[in-house]
């Protein structure tokens, strides 16, 4: 239902700034998860971008924790519970689930989308594909 107008939102902006911080707007009021931003990629890094929720960890490794999994292996990962994924970066307390999806372009991983939830096993395979959709969109929209 969010994707038309997060298509109208992205048409005729391509700044990748302003339309991530527009995404996750529309994200947290649609959704509701507590936590709901994007990473960015610079150089071996992973840097803090804009993000509705609670205060984050602003730098993660290439590799380290599951944004940085992502990014790497260049493909989303869900967690059912956090608890159970090696080297999961706890930014948060209340985290018990999380999906994220990285934006690949040309063989280069520019950004990630994180959200996380406060809710064990809360993403689906529907949500996967969504979010990915959502994602190629923003990303698309850079010039
Ligand atoms: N849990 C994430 C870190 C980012 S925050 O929770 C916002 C991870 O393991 O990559």
């Amino acid at each position: 239902q969010i994707l038309p107008q997060i298509s109208a939102l992205l048409e005729g902006e391509t700044d990748l700034i302003a339309n991530m911080a527009n995404v996750t707007a529309v994200l947290k009021q649609a959704l509701g998860f507590f936590w709901i931003g994007f990473y960015r990629r610079v150089g071996e890094e992973l840097v803090l971008a804009p993000f509705q929720g609670t205060l984050a960890c602003t730098r993660i490794r290439m590799g380290k924790g599951v944004c940085g999994t992502s990014a790497l292996k260049q493909e989303t990962i869900l967690v059912p519970d956090v608890h159970q994924f090696p080297g999961h970066i706890a930014c948060s307390a209340i985290s018990k689930s999380e999906i994220v999806v990285p934006y690949v372009k040309n063989g280069f991983t520019s950004f990630v989308l994180d959200i996380d939830s406060d809710k064990i096993n809360d993403f689906s395979e529907t949500d996967k594909e969504y979010l990915e959709h959502i994602v190629r969109l923003l990303g698309d929209s850079e010039g």
